[in-house]
């Protein structure tokens, strides 16, 4: 399985003409974007700037979608839509979303949704706290169960879940989880996987880290066992991009 690297750009940047030149940045190296499994979250004004000037870099993500497959529905972007611009990814469940009140049954929807429409939910899990009692297992168990509530039991091989402990997005390297921690949790939630589906789909669902990931703590990262990254704020800057996905490639 090829490392994942999704860049997710949130609501960045400021203008079509940066997203152009940040685009430029990764088109440059997309000869080592192809070795990796690359994907690009933009903004949706963004869409079709990053399908024709990002080709060949990776594909492209949804960072939302309105559960409905179409329709009349103002002000909402709905699966054909996406669909129909090639988008294979979505992310579902991100903290940002859930801070604004979604819950883990609209994220089930939405994870329906996605996969009857032929897309692979980026499904977003992460505790607040990391606290010393060790509660943010129940936290994550908890998000996994009812996000996945809608998938059935031979679908797991349609899942990618991104492990983002809020406490460590937006900040810097050195505020990210640190690897040996990190790799606790990934058993953790492969163990919740095998007890969701069964253990050997669960060894086959790529878990993704998201939090802080730069340049300086990838490879570090990396070794805990993950499948990949989901980056947020170096995902704007090209050269901090480049060298996280240098990072995933790198063997020691
Ligand atoms: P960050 O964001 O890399 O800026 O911490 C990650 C995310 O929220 O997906």
């Amino acid at each position: 399985m090829k490392s994942i690297i999704v860049g997710n750009w949130k609501n960045h940047p400021s203008s079509p003409e940066e997203a152009s030149r940040i685009l430029r940045g990764l088109k440059a190296q997309s000869r080592l974007y192809k070795k990796l499994s690359t994907f690009i979250a933009p903004p949706l004004p963004y869409f079709g700037l990053v399908k024709e000037k990002g080709r060949g870099v990776g594909a492209l993500v949804a960072q939302d979608l309105f559960p409905v497959y179409k329709g009349s529905h103002t002000g909402n972007v709905s699966v054909d839509i996406l669909k129909n611009f090639g988008t294979k990814l979505v992310i579902l469940g991100h903290s940002e979303k859930r801070q604004l009140g979604e819950t883990s049954i609209q994220v089930a929807e939405k994870i329906r949704v996605a996969l009857d429409a032929g897309l692979i939910p980026l499904l977003c899990i992460g505790e607040e706290v990391h606290d010393t009692e060790g509660k943010y297992f129940e936290i994550l168990a908890g998000e996994l169960r009812a996000s996945l509530g809608s998938m059935k039991k031979n679908e797991g091989e349609k899942l990618i879940v991104a492990y983002e402990p809020i406490w460590a997005i937006g900040k810097k390297a050195e505020d990210a989880m640190d690897s040996a921690e990190l790799s606790q949790m990934v058993i953790f939630i492969k163990k919740t996987l095998g007890e969701i589906f069964d253990r050997k789909t669960a060894e086959k669902i790529p878990i993704l880290y998201g939090g802080s990931v730069e340049p300086v703590n990838a490879f570090e990262l990396k070794k805990s066992g993950v499948n990949g990254f989901l980056v947020g704020h170096a995902s704007l800057q090209p050269k901090e991009f480049r060298l996280i996905a240098e990072a995933l490639l790198k063997k020691r």
